[in-house]
């Protein structure tokens, strides 16, 4: 196991009615702003459960966050949060929406003259205003960790920067507030979280008991309740809560401590959501296949241990092991109702090789951080994904 560094202080409030809480967390002094997105907390009630949370607290709304948040729009809200003199940051919704706060967060605080080098420098955050967390979709983790994505509409650039400046001071996790997603949206979790855990988990033997067997336990338990939440007629309270713990732990920093990680699949869904706009986990179960295909010499002992242990498939011929683990992953995602071929957005070989110009201009060698998936791949991975 190589050496590491954990640190994750974010106190998490999971259950029914745990909003309620929120007077107990947040400051009772000071100015608070608080985000959301483009109205499904109107919808559900939750709007009015955070304004009765908040009591006689000063606040100011900002709302309309958009999925897959714009650097442009966010901008204002910079502005805002230092005109105000804002003191606490309240994010109410899915990643899109945490995200967003995160930005904002560190961007209030930023001393330099472009907020933008936040994403290609993260070191370049020196504090942040104190954020507080509620979850209406469990998917990205971002509750309980210190990453963010943002993306520069001008340039179609889908960035991330990870600092522990913005870990939420608390996230509230309640399965509840999960009722009103759309079905897609909660299948769209499942298989953000499946692949958050195989981007920290499908790379080299790294002798990590603890890591690998939490891991395969995620994947498990993320394939059985998927495929239930899936068949479901109407939610189910223990379905939801066992999804929405499963996707904060697969990417709440501790899966990939003193391990190898890859998070090539995410860099290059990450692409095609700015050149096209697919949902994030649509473009992971698209692009994740061809990494697994394009790996499967190299990575070969973790391909055989993940057939083994989520897809329960042995043999003496490891090659047949391998491909039939590829198809099993793939067929779950089908199974789930997700379509898993570039052709089926009508994305062809024009977006290929702009992907390619982009990431060539980026200076790029490897997209894997186990310095493995070489730029060199990158045709074939998305080819054989056509
Ligand atoms: O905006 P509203 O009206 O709230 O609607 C949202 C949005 O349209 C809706 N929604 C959320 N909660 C709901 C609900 N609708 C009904 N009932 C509820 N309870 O769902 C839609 C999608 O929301 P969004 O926040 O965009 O989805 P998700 O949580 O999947 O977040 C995706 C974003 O997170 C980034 C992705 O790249 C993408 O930008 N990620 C962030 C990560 C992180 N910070 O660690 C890691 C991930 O890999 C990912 O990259
Ligand atoms: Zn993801």
């Amino acid at each position: 196991m190589d050496n590491f560094e954990l640190y994750n202080p974010v106190r998490i409030l999971f259950g029914r009615g745990k909003i309620s809480e929120i007077d107990t967390h947040i400051p009772s002094k000071g100015k608070i702003m608080f985000c959301y997105g483009g109205g499904s907390i109107h919808k559900n009630g939750v709007y009015q459960q955070i304004v009765n949370a908040l009591g006689e607290r000063e606040y100011i709304e900002f709302g309309g966050i958009m999925p897959n948040p714009e650097y442009e729009f966010l901008l204002p809200a910079i502005e805002i949060v230092k005109k105000e003199k804002i003191d606490f940051l309240l994010a109410v919704g899915g990643g899109s929406v945490i995200d967003a706060v995160k930005f904002i967060a560190a961007a209030a605080n930023f001393e330099g003259s472009d907020p933008w080098t936040i994403l290609s420098e993260s070191s370049s955050v020196k504090s942040a205003i104190s954020i507080g967390v509620v979850l209406t979709l469990p998917a990205t983790g971002t509750e309980m960790n210190g990453n963010s994505v943002i993306t520069k509409k001008e340039t179609h650039d889908k960035l991330a920067f990870s600092t522990p400046f913005v870990l939420p001071k608390f996230s509230i996790l309640d399965p509840e507030l999960t009722y009103s997603l759309p079905q897609n949206q909660v299948i769209n979790g499942v298989i953000d979280a499946f692949i958050h855990v195989i981007e920290q988990y499908l790379t080299y033997p790294s002798d990590a008991p603890v890591q690998d067997a939490y891991a395969e336990s995620l994947m498990n338990i993320l394939k059985d309740e998927g495929q239930k939440a899936y068949t479901l007629e109407k939610p189910d309270y223990n379905n939801r809560a066992s999804i929405m713990w499963s996707a904060t732990n697969a990417l709440n920093h501790f899966l990939s401590m003193g391990v190898k990680t890859d998070w090539s699949t995410h860099l290059l869904g990450h692409e095609l959501t700015a050149l096209h706009g697919l949902d994030h986990a649509v473009t992971l179960a698209i692009i994740l296949p061809g990494v697994m295909e394009a790996m499967k010499e190299q990575r070969k002992e973790k391909l055989l241990q993940y057939a083994e242990n989520v897809w329960g498939l042995t043999g003496i011929d490891h090659n047949s092991v391998i491909e039939e683990s590829i198809l099993k992953t793939e067929q779950f995602f089908k199974d789930l109702g997700v379509k898993v071929r570039l052709s089926d957005y009508d994305i062809g070989q024009e977006t290929i090789e702009r992907i390619l110009e982009r990431l060539n201009s980026r200076g790029l060698t490897y997209l894997s951080r186990c310095s493995d998936v070489h730029l060199d791949h990158v045709r074939d991975i998305l080819e054989s994904r056509l």
